[in-house]
């Protein structure tokens, strides 16, 4: 039985590659029988692009912000903030098999448990930034207008300094049964949604290498 973290602040990987072999290595110990299939996606020998631009973006804000990620699976989004040694790092997910997993993991690597189990939103208060990311969430949303208002109201749930979205782009024209037309995002629809905020993105997945097109938003106030 582990009675270290196994990456305590004595051996913290110094890059974030060198973290992904851990964390990967991590992963392939879970059992993913009865996980959904994207949940294997840090299984894989390379670490998905949103999450090394992520990295990159994360890097640059002081450690001393207090991070959010709404819909956290199973923790690998935290683990990074982890890494990069932000203060304040917490998440919600609402599978509570998926919380607890991850959970297990944040406190074998970091000795901290982040997850909250619930339903977003929640009362949340000073959020310097706050991330959504490899998440489309339209239960009982069928419209683009319902779906946008839903993303604006996440954000001003927690009202942060920075916004870090990611959304499948409405480049993305094949028929999909798991992106519905509505959830796909023109640069237009954020610029309308979040006028007066500073905004730049950038494509994470484009189809067809990819199994759809999402680009990731930086809207910051
Ligand atoms: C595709 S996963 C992405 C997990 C994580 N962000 C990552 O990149 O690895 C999306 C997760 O969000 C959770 N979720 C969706 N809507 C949520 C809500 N309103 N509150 C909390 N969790 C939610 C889902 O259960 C799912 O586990």
């Amino acid at each position: 039985m582990r009675t270290e973290p196994i990456a305590s602040e004595a051996n913290i990987p110094k890059s974030v590659e060198e973290f992904y072999t851990l964390l990967r290595e991590y992963n392939l110990g879970l059992d993913y029988s009865d996980l959904p299939q994207w949940t294997k996606i840090f299984t894989e020998k390379e670490p998905p692009i949103y999450w090394v631009r992520l990295a990159e973006i994360l890097s640059q804000y002081p450690k001393s912000y207090s991070v959010f990620e709404i819909g956290s699976g199973l923790g690998d989004v935290l683990a990074l903030l982890n890494l990069l040694g932000f203060e304040k790092v917490a998440g919600i997910e609402r599978l509570e098999k998926l919380a607890t997993i991850g959970n297990q993991k944040l406190f074998n690597l970091f000795n901290s448990k982040d997850i909250i189990i619930g339903e977003y939103p929640i009362k949340l208060e000073n959020i310097d930034t706050l991330i959504q990311v490899n998440c489309v969430y339209f239960e009982g949303l069928f419209s683009k207008q319902a779906y946008i208002n839903q993303v604006w109201q996440f954000y001003k749930n927690a009202n942060p300094k920075h916004f870090l979205l990611e959304v499948i782009d409405s480049s993305f024209t094949e028929h999909s049964n798991t992106f519905p037309d509505f959830v796909r995002i023109s640069e237009e629809d954020i610029y309308k949604t979040f006028s007066g905020l500073k905004i730049s993105s950038f494509l994470t997945y484009q189809f067809p290498k990819n199994s759809s097109t999402k680009r990731l938003y930086i809207i910051s106030k």
